[in-house]
């Protein structure tokens, strides 16, 4: 081995981009950058790899001799980002990723190609962007019992959000902008539907509570029901919409969500704007941390990725998640905690529609503790309303629901969002 470590880099997007003219200028000073892979050679993309050498298949870099490290950077759960990976961990090559989906979908595979550790598998870049949150997990909190992490780990959808909310874009243009970006994946599809959300919450479950990473336990709802009107709502109890994403001990198991939260703005993830990332943690006997920074994009992903790549030039290598499997293995997706809830109806303008709602809720025992209710603009046949509850289990919303959803004549397009609360 050279006295650097020399590095190869599948993946020439944003971020990689990013990596590459932060290697070739010397920020990490034990590692350099000696080859490349992505699909078109000749892009500009703003950064002098002519001193570089390409390599036009990926996983060759998993065997070449003069490459170290391999960074991958290709995205995807699998295709020719599993089949680097694996070739190289097969091949005891160290190596780095980014990649959230390949991790909470293969982790187990992974993780014993990585011998425990033998050779690093780093994912620093896969959660949160640039917030050192793995390594806040791994080592700062080591000694910690985890009560519950409650983050919002996904950039595009807090983009679309705030933006929405601060300077009254659509859904669409915020979207856009976005993209434009740089924040959002390929597919922005997997940001809107909470799935990029879910899969972080899934390997920071895995680091916290030792227990196996499993999309299948995650309740998951995206953004794509809240609407313009459901921000100006929001903004009446004084409140802003976050996609929450929550690892909570329930029982003998953890509760996993991932949803659009009501926030009051006197919260500090209401504050959390942008593409900007937070993740708050309740631990024993710590108490209460929030850790906040840049969630998406390629100066903020690019930063964990050059931190991975000196961890392991200094030695570093840890196995993949180091706390043993626990006892906390029970599936707990049912054990959803109680919760003031926002439900937005639509009621049809007409005698006795309010009545009708607020018998069906008080039916299911859901108690009203706050309701605004818009006036009709010429025309309209429904009007907007939203009920916030007390305090109550999950399982008498979701029958008080049900029972409104069935009464079309009078209601239809009903969201709940739960209220955040800093005891659950
Ligand atoms: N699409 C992701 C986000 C990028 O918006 O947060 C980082 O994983």
């Amino acid at each position: 081995m050279s006295e650097k470590l020399r590095i190869g880099l599948a993946g020439l997007g944003t971020v990689g981009a990013t990596v590459a003219a932060r290697l070739l200028s010397g920020a990490v000073p034990r590692a350099e950058l000696v080859a490349v892979s992505a699909r078109d050679e000749n892009k500009d993309r703003g950064v002098d790899l002519s001193g570089v050498s390409f390599v036009s298949d990926p996983s060759d870099l998993a065997t070449q001799e003069d490459v170290d490290v391999v960074v991958e950077l290709i995205g995807g759960e699998g295709g020719a980002a599993l089949d680097l990976v694996e070739r190289s961990l097969d091949a005891n090559k160290p190596v780095v990723t980014a990649n959230k989906a390949m991790l909470a979908a293969h982790a187990d595979a992974l993780s014993k190609l990585s011998v425990g550790g033998a050779v690093p598998l780093a994912f620093e870049a896969a959660v949160a962007g640039g917030i050192p949150i793995i390594k806040a997990l791994r080592e700062g909190l080591a000694g910690n019992d985890i009560n519950r992490i409650c983050g919002i780990l996904n950039g595009t959808c807090n983009y679309i959000l705030s933006r929405m909310e601060a300077a009254g874009l659509s859904f669409d243009d915020a979207l856009k902008e976005a993209q434009e970006k740089g924040f959002a994946e390929a597919d922005p599809t997997l940001d809107i539907s909470g799935v990029d959300a879910a899969q972080k919450l899934a390997i920071l479950s895995a680091l916290a509570y030792g227990v196996a990473p499993d999309l299948d336990n995650v309740s998951v709802s995206g953004i794509e029901a809240v609407t313009a009107a459901d921000i100006a709502f929001a903004d009446e109890f004084d409140s802003v919409i976050r996609l929450v994403a929550m690892a909570v001990r329930s029982g003998n198991g953890v509760y996993h969500s991932v949803e659009p939260v009501l926030v009051k703005k006197s919260e500090p993830l209401a504050q959390v704007v942008n593409e900007l990332n937070a993740v708050s943690i309740s631990a024993a006997p710590l108490g209460d941390i929030m850790l906040q920074g840049p969630g998406a994009g390629g100066g903020a992903t690019a930063s964990a990725v050059l931190a991975d790549i000196a961890d392991i030039a200094a030695g570093f290598g840890r196995p993949l998640f180091d706390k043993a499997v626990s006892e906390m293995t029970e599936s707990a997706s049912e054990n959803a905690p109680a919760s003031e809830f926002y439900i937005r109806l639509a009621l049809a303008d007409k005698p006795g529609s309010m009545a009708k709602a607020t018998q069906i809720l008080a039916e299911n025992g859901v108690s009203i503790e706050e309701v605004v209710q818009r006036s009709s603009e010429a025309g309209d046949s429904y009007l907007p309303v939203v009920f916030i509850t007390h305090r109550i289990e999950n399982q008498l919303l979701r029958s008080a629901l049900i029972a409104l959803e069935q009464q079309t004549e009078i209601c239809n397009a009903v969201l709940a969002l739960p209220v955040f609360a800093q005891d659950v």
